[in-house]
């Protein structure tokens, strides 16, 4: 009787299921097209963190017409969903590359390769990443303008991040180093687990402040914030091609894959060739050709039209443009795996309990319950190690706080994710599989490891060579072995100890030879589980015009003779900065949409100067 009378419900039930699934996907594939014209002012090739920005930010003056092109196609109601974002790998919507076997690193995962997810799709890593909202450290951008990148301080990039932000809660938004009202919503998620809520008292029992670590002192706990509105993730295509989409002077392509940058005679970017459901395309930009593939895309589009080490072009038969040396400069963030704690509460978010109807029933209404959770980080601490410089707020390390149950799974997380081979898994993981876990990443925040990106080939479809070069500066080991100890610290303090915590013991495969959790075991074991957080830039290096490491000028403009041509993204930072790389990619393209319009915002001093030294760690 009741189930004959649900199934007669059923149908009456779509139009409302509908409702709100279409009232959460905010229908984001509406801003594309299928025609366009042969000749622009501007094209921007990719639709990613950067290039959204650029696409809204260029097409404000009506007069001016832009073309924006991407490989991928849009973003759907999964890829909205915060917790969910280990689902979108090995999909269309990510190009799923895969690094070098490595020679120092990554000896516990299959083949020594890390696995590299990038977004291939509108809205481009913003729509697969973690969301965490993070601008770095101002000494980073302070680093950035002693190198030779004029106009980066933190003064000149401030004003930029405001422009960005549109912070909504209450507690931080007002505090004098927010934004609010712009494109970019941020918020914290609306739910907290048991386990996330006994963070700051970790960090308080160790000695740390809470505080905003986009605030006056980067030092510190936090509950992160992240890119999202309404429970939901806020891409860079929902923030700035969503509201642009009526703008009869942008044009957005999707799946369009741009596989030529073509030069004239007096080396000026001109065009740009295009592939498009197998067919191929010119368009010509009449004032400047913009490239916001991010750090593995762009070097590998340039090298291929002509710009890059002169001599790995002649390898490849490249006719040269110019010789720079694109795709050199490879920095990432790691962190080693393995610090995973198992409790005996059934707090953390196991994907089992938190996809059931109850919880989508509570995200496709109300926006709220653990699926809005930032990708399962619920904590996030800046910390310095004792090789840090202890007088300034300047952190080496920053943990990420995983309430996300990392063996309840059988190994899909973290085998699809790092890559981990499954007999490590089974030997060190599976034994705990019936408890709750949590795991603490420490992030080792400016490596020493330089690495590259080169041409596999001169076909614009064979993934690029991808070697960071992981843990061969023996510095990066010494750093991470202390942020290890300090990540056991936390994990075993009293307020993780009332949920039970242990470390799971089992000795890492490969490390039996060493002292259990003697500094050379944490060493070894760093090496085996070493584990990428998904921050490659540099590729495309910012500096002065005299530096020959230099691909771009403080100006984003390609140097060695070219004209009409930039990057904008993440691959043009000169050093990694300390945090989530998000918003300062989105901060480099909005300032780099004013460099382009030639009109800069005023450099801002944030509100409080910071006090040296930082009371606390
Ligand atoms: C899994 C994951 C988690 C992350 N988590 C966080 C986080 O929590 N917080 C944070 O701050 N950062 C995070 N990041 C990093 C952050 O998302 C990136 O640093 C940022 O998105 C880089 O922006 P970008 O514009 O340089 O490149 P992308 O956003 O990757 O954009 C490049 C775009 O260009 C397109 N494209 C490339 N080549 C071509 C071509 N030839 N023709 C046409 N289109 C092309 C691509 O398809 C893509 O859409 C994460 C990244 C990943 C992958
Ligand atoms: C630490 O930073 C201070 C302030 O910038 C500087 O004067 C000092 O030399 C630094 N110490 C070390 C050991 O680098």
């Amino acid at each position: 009787m009741f189930a004959k009378a649900s199934v007669a419900l059923f149908p009456a039930l779509i139009p409302l299921l509908s409702f709100w699934i279409a009232r959460r996907s905010d229908q984001v594939f509406r801003v594309t097209r299928d025609s366009w014209e042969k000749e622009y002012d501007y094209i921007i090739v990719g639709a990613g963190s950067a290039g959204s920005v650029l696409a809204n930010r260029l097409s404000e003056d009506p007069r001016v017409k832009v073309l924006l092109l991407e490989a991928g196609g849009s973003e759907n109601i999964i890829s909205d969903i915060p917790i969910a974002y280990q689902m979108l790998q090995h999909t269309p919507m990510d190009w799923s590359y895969l690094t070098e076997p490595q020679e120092s690193s990554c000896f516990g995962l299959k083949d020594k390769r890390s696995r590299w997810p990038r977004g291939r799709v509108l809205g481009g890593s913003s729509v697969i990443n973690v969301m965490l909202y993070v601008r770095g450290n101002r000494l980073d951008y302070e680093q950035w303008v002693r190198n030779g990148a004029v106009g980066w301080s933190w003064e000149e990039v401030f004003p930029y991040f405001l422009k960005a932000e549109d912070n909504r809660d209450a507690n931080i938004a007002y505090n004098g180093y927010h934004g609010r009202g712009g494109p970019l919503t941020v918020q914290s998620s609306p739910y907290l687990s048991p386990l996330g809520a006994a963070w700051p008292a970790a960090g308080h029992i160790l000695g740390y402040k809470f505080v905003d670590v986009n605030g006056p002192s980067q030092t510190g706990f936090t509950i992160p914030q992240g890119t999202i509105r309404r429970g939901a993730r806020c891409s860079t295509a929902k923030a700035y091609l969503l509201p642009a989409k009526n703008r009869p002077n942008l044009h957005v392509i999707a799946f369009a894959y741009v596989t030529r940058i073509i030069f004239n005679e007096i080396k000026r970017a001109v065009a740009v060739q295009f592939d498009r459901f197998s067919l191929s395309y010119l368009v010509y930009a009449r004032r400047e050709i913009i490239v916001s593939g991010g750090s593995i895309n762009s070097p590998q589009l340039l090298m291929i039209s002509g710009i890059g080490p002169a001599q790995h072009l002649k390898d490849h038969g490249i006719p040269i443009i110019a010789d720079l040396p694109v795709g050199e400069n490879l920095q990432d963030h790691i962190y080693p795996g393995g610090m995973t704690f198992s409790i005996n509460a059934k707090v953390s978010l196991s994907q089992d309990r938190v996809f059931n109807a109850a919880n989508l029933g509570k995200y496709f209404t109300k926006g709220t319950g653990p699926l809005t959770s930032l990708g399962g980080v619920e904590g996030l601490a800046f910390i310095k190690t004792g090789r840090a410089n202890q007088s300034i707020d300047w952190p080496d390390i920053e943990m990420h706080f995983v309430t996300g149950n990392v063996v309840a799974d059988g190994g899909k997380g973290l085998i699809g994710l790092t890559g981990l081979s499954p007999d490590i898994w089974n030997r060190v993981f599976l034994p705990y599989s019936p408890l709750d876990t949590f795991t603490i990443d420490p992030v080792l925040l400016r490596p020493k490891s330089r690495g590259y990106i080169r041409l596999r080939s001169a076909n614009p479809y064979d993934h690029p060579i991808i070697d960071p070069k992981y843990l061969s500066d023996p510095d990066d080991v010494l750093t991470i072995v202390e942020a290890m100890k300090i990540a056991l610290a936390i994990g075993l303090s009293p307020p993780m100890k009332a949920f039970g915590a242990k470390l799971i013991e089992t000795v890492f495969p490969g490390c039996e030879y060493y002292v259990y959790l003697s500094d050379e075991y944490l060493a070894c074991v760093a090496r085996v589980f070493t584990s990428t957080i998904y921050h490659p830039v540099g590729t495309c290096k910012m500096g002065s015009p005299w530096d020959p490491t230099a691909v771009v000028d403080s100006e984003l403009k390609v140097m060695g003779g070219v004209t009409g041509l930039r990057v904008i993204d993440a691959s043009v930072m000169p050093t990694i900065i300390s945090g989530n790389t998000n918003a300062p990619t989105i901060m480099i393209a909005e300032r780099g949409a004013d460099l382009i319009k030639g009109q800069l915002l005023p450099p801002l001093p944030s509100p409080i100067i910071p006090q040296y030294p930082i009371l606390g760690r």
